[in-house]
């Protein structure tokens, strides 16, 4: 334990304009504020820097999902909660992401939302885009989402607000034992009957 506090991965999935980078913000303000070190890899700023040499092929778009979780990983060796806000369609790459760290440091966030909701959304205009025939391959429309099953987190972000669905993602990360403040993790140090004392902690 590095840092003063376990690792983890928050893994972040969904459609497009799901709102997985909105929610992936929020979550790590609030891990600051309880004292966790974190790092936040985003799509799109991936997509400019590591992975400027990735398109959107179904080959490519595996690729820029392998990266990014071996990247992930080593920053859990390095004690990090490491959030991941990446479209990641497909099941395979999911997985094979969580197969990289331990059982419990592994949090699977399924940002869901209908297409409808995220296409009339559409903050950055790709899906106007992808409809004009402009972007090939585009998660929704004619690449294939493929829905988790079994998720740590499920958020419909059309039902709930943004600040509601980062504390979710709070609560299960407490409930791993992931995002307990750096006092508690002294006190409960400190009381020798305390489980963090365990395989675990
Ligand atoms: N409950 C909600 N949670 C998250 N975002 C919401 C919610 N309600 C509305 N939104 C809006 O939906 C949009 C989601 O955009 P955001 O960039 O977070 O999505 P994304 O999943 O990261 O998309 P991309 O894959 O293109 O990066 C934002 O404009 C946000 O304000
Ligand atoms: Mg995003």
């Amino acid at each position: 334990m590095l840092k003063g506090h376990a690792p983890c991965v928050v893994w972040f999935t969904g459609l497009p304009a799901a709102g997985k980078s909105t929610i992936a913000n929020l979550v790590e303000e609030r891990l600051h504020a309880l004292g966790l070190h974190t790092c936040l890899l985003d799509g799109d700023n991936i997509r400019h820097g590591l992975n400027a040499d990735l398109g959107f092929t179904q080959a490519d778009r595996v690729e820029n999902v392998r990266r990014v979780a071996e990247v992930a990983r080593l920053m859990v060796d390095a004690g990090l909660v490491v959030l991941v806000a990446f479209i990641s369609p497909f099941r395979a790459e999911r997985r094979f992401a969580r197969g990289l760290v331990a059982p419990n440091e592994f949090c699977e966030v399924f940002v869901d939302v209908p297409l409808d909701v995220a296409e009339a959304r559409d903050p950055k205009g790709l899906y106007a885009k992808a409809r004009r025939g402009a972007l090939p391959n585009f998660t929704g429309i004619d690449s294939p989402y493929e829905r988790p099953e079994h998720p740590e987190v499920s958020i419909e972000s059309h039902r709930v607000t943004p600040e509601d669905a980062a504390q979710r993602v709070i609560a299960q990360l407490q409930r791993m034992d992931v995002a307990r403040s750096k006092s508690l993790m002294r006190a409960s140090k400190s009381d020798s009957s305390s489980p963090r004392e365990g395989p675990e902690g």
